[in-house]
């Protein structure tokens, strides 16, 4: 495991990152968050510090100042009419990391979902079914997010970077806990993918992989 005090959150108003910033914090870590409206966040905290801001608006001075003194990087980040048009994500995580090289953050997390295929593989063929039918109004999200696996893998092997492909169903209480896996992907909720999230950051085995979550069986 490693120790990351400082972290630096995008997407901490939505529904997975909102229990990750409160999580965080109960954690002990420092939390700097960029929110569009950061009245959205429901949380007050003396270690918490929110930069109103978008990511699309970011320039490479403002990104270092976000991340002087962060330890890693947490995104849970989705606007789907915005990636129905454009690789969103994708082009801010290329600003991103080489503004993490400049700053010596070493770490990120990034929340894509189990209906994003990792580089160099297929879906099954079920979920490749559900992509193109009941999901199919989140093609462009799911796009945006493989364009992010592969960036990272062709390009930012330096960063010890990790992706979560959450398979959430709803908000709702937690349901257990979710550990990795390569093989099955649970329906979770979001308050345990954020507790997942959080408990991956730290995982140094998790580096470079972009495993689903399952429950742990009882
Ligand atoms: N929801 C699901 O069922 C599900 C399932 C599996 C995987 N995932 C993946 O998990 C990730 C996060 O999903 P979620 O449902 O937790 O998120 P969400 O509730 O849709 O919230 C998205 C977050 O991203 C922020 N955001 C979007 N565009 C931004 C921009 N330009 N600048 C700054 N912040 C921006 C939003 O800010 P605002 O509050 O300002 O909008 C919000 O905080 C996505 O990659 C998604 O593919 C989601």
């Amino acid at each position: 495991m490693t120790t990351l005090p400082s972290l630096l959150v995008f997407g901490a108003t939505g529904q997975t990152g909102q229990h990750f910033t409160r999580l965080a914090l109960e954690a002990g870590h420092s939390v700097r968050a960029l929110a569009r409206t950061p009245s959205k966040l429901a949380i007050t905290h003396d270690d918490l510090d929110v930069v109103q801001g978008s990511m699309d608006q970011v320039d490479d001075t403002a990104l270092d100042a976000l991340l002087e003194g962060v330890d890693a990087v947490a995104m849970m980040v989705g606007d789907v009419a915005a990636q129905s048009t454009r690789k969103v994500n994708t082009e801010f995580v290329r600003q991103l990391v080489p503004a993490m090289r400049r700053s010596g953050t070493r770490r990120l997390l990034y929340q894509a979902g189990g209906l994003s295929a990792a580089p160099g593989t297929r879906l099954p063929l079920p979920l490749r079914a559900v992509r193109s039918t009941v999901a199919r109004s989140y093609i462009g999200q799911h796009e945006d997010n493989e364009a992010v696996m592969r960036y990272l893998d062709d390009d930012a092997r330096d960063v010890e970077w990790m992706v979560h492909r959450a398979g959430i169903g709803a908000d709702g209480p937690s349901k257990g806990e979710l550990r990795r896996s390569r093989s099955w992907i649970s329906i979770g909720t979001f308050v345990d993918c954020a507790a997942y999230d959080l408990r991956m950051l730290g995982d140094d085995t998790a580096v470079h992989t972009w495993d689903g979550s399952r429950y742990r069986r009882a």
